[in-house]
């Protein structure tokens, strides 16, 4: 960080007042660069990687939200690459409309007047609706910002903490910007529910609390939300799988198989759901439910629900499961939970059962057969005494295909299984791996090993094929290399 040496910032008058000066100078200096990067032209600047990312996202849609979400996330990363720690609010918000300003006036914006009059508002309002941590919004590389007090603000970047130079007015500025997150995704947070969990609209979790509860005044814990969700092709970039095992999953979401992604905390689930719901064709109505809603997809058709919390009185809890049920007289053809935790597991097998096939979810299990034991502890929490063998029976027929993931001690996420369920031995269900990694022990710190297909073709070609639904088989054949391993 520039402007912070480690000590407390009042520590003595001398050096606040060289840091004051020297962030003056500072300050004016990333002003300027500021402004001249707003006046840059937004779509014909010198081609490079980024332009080619970028064309088609803006020329194939022609619709507000994703104008907008390229357009912030080029704004975003432009201001992020100048270092806009300690930069004032103000100078931030003059670069953020000076942006917006030469977004207008561009002809190639696809959009007409009241829209790029709101364009320019909603990325304002974004950015600035956290007050003083706007620039820290602005640094990619910021994972956490923690703000413990007015003038007590740190962040988590590159794995590390360190405090701030940020300051609040006073406590009061902090609890404004409190009930400004909060009023932006209509909640309340007062001094009868001093606690709630937050959203903002980048995606990023926020936690707020007001005091009693935290005794020397309000706080905000934010944990950003990648602004850039990984896509499959960069997840196959990164090693997270096999391009036979992705071309496999994505002909699965197509042909509307039931899916159940399961891993760790962190391992990778929501992204690896992400990725696969992209080949989603357009023109489905997608529903998705989740408890903070982080899933950023790419299709038109689109509601998103989120459930919410019981209030101070014990009231207007709205579960997962009422969201499920909801749902269903919604006309989705895609149900996508985001994560299964409880009693609405019930509901979803039974909508899978019933004609709702194509669903997604994740689920938190350290193994496949793991994944299934408490898909069947959550279908008890609803309450409906339901025999054991019966809920097998459910989950048995509602999910086709498991996606097991894990992060590995080299830190690299991979998809560890796919397996297939085939139906019940007796009262087990029947798992068989069509796709595995398999471990050649390490190099280095990084695992060596390979993605292989086991050589068996999945049961649920055949009724694809039936359905006209070709699946070139070589992706299940294992490599030569593999035969006789
Ligand atoms: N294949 C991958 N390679 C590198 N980082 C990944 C990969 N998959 C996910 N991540 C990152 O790991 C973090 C946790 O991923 P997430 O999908 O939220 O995990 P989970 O849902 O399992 O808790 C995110 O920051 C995400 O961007
Ligand atoms: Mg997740």
């Amino acid at each position: 960080m520039r402007d912070f040496d480690g000590t407390h910032p009042d520590s003595s008058e001398a050096s606040d007042l060289l840091r004051s000066g020297l962030r003056r100078s500072l300050t004016a200096d990333t002003a300027a660069r500021l402004r001249t990067v707003a006046k840059r032209p937004v779509f014909h600047s010198v081609a490079n990687e980024e332009q080619i990312k970028l064309e088609p996202a803006l020329t194939g849609r022609s619709d507000y939200f994703s104008i907008k979400g390229v357009l912030q996330e080029r704004l975003l990363k432009e201001i992020g690459e100048r270092n806009l720690l300690g930069v004032a609010e103000q100078e931030v918000a003059g670069a953020i409309q000076e942006f917006a300003a030469r977004i207008l006036e561009s002809e190639n914006v696809p959009l007409n007047e009241a829209e790029r009059r709101r364009l320019a508002e909603d990325l304002t309002e974004e950015i600035m609706g956290v007050g003083p941590l706007a620039p820290l919004m602005a640094d990619p590389a910021i994972t956490d910002i923690l703000v413990n007090g007015p003038d007590h603000v740190y962040i988590e970047r590159f794995g590390r903490l360190e405090r701030t130079t940020i300051r609040f007015r006073d406590a009061d500025h902090v609890v404004r910007v409190i009930e400004r997150i909060a009023a932006q995704v209509g909640r309340r947070i007062d001094a009868t529910s001093p606690m709630a969990d937050l959203r903002l609209l980048d995606g990023s979790r926020v936690n707020a609390t007001l005091p009693a509860v935290t005794i020397d005044g309000p706080t905000i814990s934010i944990r950003r939300f990648g602004r850039k969700r990984l896509r499959r092709d960069q997840l196959l970039e990164l090693g997270m799988m096999s391009a036979e095992m992705i071309s496999f999953l994505g002909i699965a979401v197509v042909a509307r198989t039931n899916i159940l992604i399961s891993g760790g905390t962190g391992a990778g689930k929501s992204t690896l759901l992400g990725a696969l719901a992209e080949v989603i064709p357009e023109g489905e109505r997608i529903v998705t439910i989740e408890d903070t809603a982080e899933l950023v997809l790419d299709q038109e058709h689109l509601v998103r629900m989120e459930t919410r919390p019981a209030n101070i009185e014990g009231r207007g809890r709205i579960a997962a499961r009422d969201l499920v049920i909801n749902t269903l007289r919604m006309r989705p053809d895609r149900i996508i939970v985001g994560e299964v935790r409880g009693a609405e597991a019930l509901d979803m097998l039974q909508a899978m059962n019933t004609g709702h096939d194509g669903s997604l979810t994740t689920i938190h299990a350290n193994s496949p057969r793991d994944a299934i034991s408490r898909l069947e502890t959550m279908v008890l929490m609803a309450g409906m005494e339901l025999p054991a063998r019966a809920i097998r029976e459910q989950i048995v027929s509602a999910i086709q295909i498991l996606v097991h993931v894990r992060r590995c001690e080299d830190g690299v996420r991979r998809i560890e299984t796919i397996s297939e369920m085939t139906g019940m031995e007796g009262t087990t269900p029947l798992l068989q791996d069509i796709f595995s990694f398999r471990r050649r022990g390490r190099q280095g710190r990084r695992l060596r090993g390979e993605f292989t297909a086991t050589g068996i073709v999945p049961k649920l070609v055949a009724d694809l094929r039936d359905r006209a639904i070709d699946v070139p088989l070589e992706l299940f054949q294992k490599r030569a290399s593999d035969v006789g391993v």
